[in-house]
Formats: C-alpha cells, structure tokens, sequence
C-alpha cells in the first residue's frame, strides 16, 4: 500500500540517483517519482539496479516548463518534493550565466508556484525540500566556519543561481506558509559523479595518463562528504527536520586541492601497479578560475545535535572505494564521455512509448 508519494527532481544526477536508490529500496511502502529533464549531466544508467522497482516511475520533463509541471502535480497527489535538478558546474556557469538563471532560479520558482497551487493552500501533511549548496555563504578565509547564520555572499553565477532559488524557498515559507524544509551541502563525491568535477576527473585522467589540471596554486580547500552520507542526511531532513529550517551539511572533512590530487595520484599507483610519484608528474598548475572560492567548511553541529546525523566514512576510506567504483565501472565512464549514455534513454524508454 502507497503511504506517501514523493516527486524528486534531478534523480538521473550524480547526488539524486543515491537519493532514488535510497528512498526506493528503504522505503517499498512509498511511491517515488523520479523527473528529470535528462540534460548532459542527467544518467538513467545510474538507476538500473532499480529502475524496475514496482514503487519507481520515471518522468522526463523540465521543471522550467510550467504546463508540464502543473500536468505532472495533476498525474499523481504528491505528498512531498525532493527538489535536486539543477545545473551544478561552477566552471559551466562561467561561460553561460543564463542558463544557471533560467534552471535554478525560475526552475525552482517555477516548481514552489506549481506545487503550491496543485496543494491548493493545504499544507498539512505536505513538503517541500530544497537541496542547495554551501556555495551560497561565500568564501571563507583561513579560519571559521559556514553556519546556518553566515550571510549570503554568492560570488559565482552558479552560487548566485542557487542563492536566488534559497531566498524564493524562504520567501514561500514565509509568505504563504508554504511548508519548506532546506539543506545546504559541501561537496560531494562517490560513485556516478559526472567527470567534469575535480574528483571524478582526476580519476579518469589519472587512469588514462592525461594531464591533471590544477587550478591556480592548488590552493584551494573544499570540505568533501560521501555522497551516500549526503543521501541519508536528506532522508533524516525530509523526515524529521523542523519546518521552515535549514541545515548544513558537511563532512567535517577540509581537504587543499594540490593534497587532495596527490592522495589521490598514491592511491591510484598503487591500484595500477605503478611507480610511486608515476601519476603526480601528470599534475599541471593552470590558470585560476576566475573568482575562485578558496575555503569553504561547514559547520554541520545543528545537524548533528538536532537531528543525530553524523558522516559515516573516513575521507580516505571513502576515496578508495570512489576510485574502485571508478576503475571497476569504466564502461560508465565511456558512455558519459562519448555521450553514448543518451542512448540508454532512447533504447529503455522512447522505444517503448
Ligand atoms: P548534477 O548536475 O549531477 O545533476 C543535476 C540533474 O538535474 C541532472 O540529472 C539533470 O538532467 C537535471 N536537470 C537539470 N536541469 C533540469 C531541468 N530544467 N529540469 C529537470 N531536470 C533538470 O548535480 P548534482 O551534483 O547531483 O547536484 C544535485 C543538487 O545538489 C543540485 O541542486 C546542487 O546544487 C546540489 N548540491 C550539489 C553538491 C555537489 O557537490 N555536487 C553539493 C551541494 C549541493
Ligand atoms: P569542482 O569539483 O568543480 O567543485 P566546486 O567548484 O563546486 O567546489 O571543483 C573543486 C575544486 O577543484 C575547486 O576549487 C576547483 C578545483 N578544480 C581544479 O583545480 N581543476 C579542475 O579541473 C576542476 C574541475 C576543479
């Protein structure tokens, strides 16, 4: 028996395919809706294990698209929204701003106005969660912490994208009541990340003897937290946090970005039998990104005194069986390249249809 539907957006992607594979297999009693409008960044072959599951239905469409998006709150009685679709590449924001609006901004206003209307000013019993980014807070210097109070000082299009959507979640809550729950994450990695971002890159280049590009003087500090972490954080959000709060997510886990990419060089030796240092002398320093952010770290202490979420796995630890997924799943890793994984869409799907 169904006990609750649930819409989440963005499930092909690297973050919301762990969150679908959670919610499906944890809880069989729940029909979960996946809608993606299946851009480069959005895999279906990150869902197979459980694309059959009798409580999984896929939906493609664009959360931009409001007839599209009023016909899908028609189709099923959503009782929450787990709202992931998004553009997510700093680098890919530089170079067309617009589209960061366009998506995360009137995507996300476009799908609060849509669920608001479709729940009818009811809200009982009904949510709205939110996943952004910590990316919004800013940059930090050498010391101190993002908390949930830090003020908003996006400073990239892509941060500024996902700050805009954040003030439209708030302004929902406060306006209409409208019952929001929202997290904002440091990054993340983990199997089926897209190989544009620094860790899955890196593998790849590694793997492949190419040059691995560092950004300025590497010295940038990310915080990284296990992307299944960042899953069972949403799942405890969705369920149990307050109505109307944001939380942060972190990995208490700071890590430069040259430190980072020599970890990873190591492991990767010793995974492919070579010389220690053979894959560190492939690391080029190459121009800075504009406007890089160079710390962020979270404070995750509401989180975790609230709620009682905590990141089960050690950094390292994590990295290893990253990096183990990633040589054990090169054919993934060939389709994204080559774009064949649009294929799989077009052979599971369209054909059926
Ligand atoms: P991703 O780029 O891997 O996936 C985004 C998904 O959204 C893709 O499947 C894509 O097809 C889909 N999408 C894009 N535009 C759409 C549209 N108009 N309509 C419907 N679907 C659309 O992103 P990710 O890394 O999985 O991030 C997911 C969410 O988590 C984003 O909101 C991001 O801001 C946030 N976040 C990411 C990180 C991180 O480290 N990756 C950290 C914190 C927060
Ligand atoms: P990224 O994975 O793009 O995440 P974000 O910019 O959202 O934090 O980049 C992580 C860090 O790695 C960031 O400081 C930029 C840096 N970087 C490189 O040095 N080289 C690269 O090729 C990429 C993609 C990122």
């Amino acid at each position: 028996m169904t006990t609750s539907t649930i819409l989440i957006t963005g499930g092909a992607g690297f973050i919301g395919s762990h969150v679908v594979r959670l919610f499906v297999t944890k809880y069989p009693q729940y029909k979960i809706v996946n809608l993606d409008a299946l851009t480069y960044a959005g895999n279906l072959e990150n869902l197979k294990d459980i694309e059959a599951a009798p409580n999984y239905q896929f939906e493609k469409g664009d959360i931009t698209d409001e007839a599209a998006m009023q016909q899908l709150f028609a189709r099923y009685a959503f009782d929450g929204v787990i709202h992931l679709a998004a553009e997510s590449h700093v680098d890919r924001s530089i170079s067309d701003p617009l589209q960061f609006v366009k998506t995360n901004v009137l995507g996300t206003a476009n799908l609060l106005n849509v669920a608001r209307k479709a729940w009818a000013n009811a809200f009982s019993g009904k949510r709205f969660y939110h996943v952004s980014t910590d990316e919004v807070y800013g940059s930090l210097g050498e010391e101190g912490f993002f908390t949930e109070e830090t003020a908003y000082d996006p400073r990239s299009p892509y941060s500024a994208s996902k700050a805009a959507s954040d003030h439209f979640v708030m302004a929902y809550y406060h306006t209409y009541h409208f019952p929001v729950v929202m997290s904002n994450c440091s990054n993340n990695y983990g199997s089926h990340h897209f190989p544009e971002k620094l860790i899955p890159l890196m593998i790849n280049n590694i793997l492949h003897k190419k040059t691995l590009p560092v950004y300025g003087k590497g010295e940038n500090v990310r915080d990284w937290l296990w992307v299944e972490d960042h899953a069972k954080a949403i799942d405890l959000i969705y369920h149990t946090g307050k109505e109307g709060e944001k939380y942060n997510v972190g990995g208490f886990n700071e890590w430069k970005n040259i430190d980072l990419v020599h970890l990873l060089c190591s492991i990767m030796d010793k995974k492919l039998g070579r010389n220690e240092g053979e894959s560190a002398s492939l690391i080029s320093y190459v121009t800075d990104r504009p406007g890089h952010d160079l710390r962020y770290a979270i404070d995750a202490t509401k989180l975790t005194r609230e709620l009682g979420w905590k990141p089960s796995l050690q950094f390292e630890e994590g990295l290893e069986k990253t990096v183990d997924w990633y040589l054990n799943n090169k054919d993934w890793v060939e389709h994204v390249t080559s774009g064949d994984y649009k294929k799989y869409y077009q052979a599971q799907y369209e054909q059926k249809s």
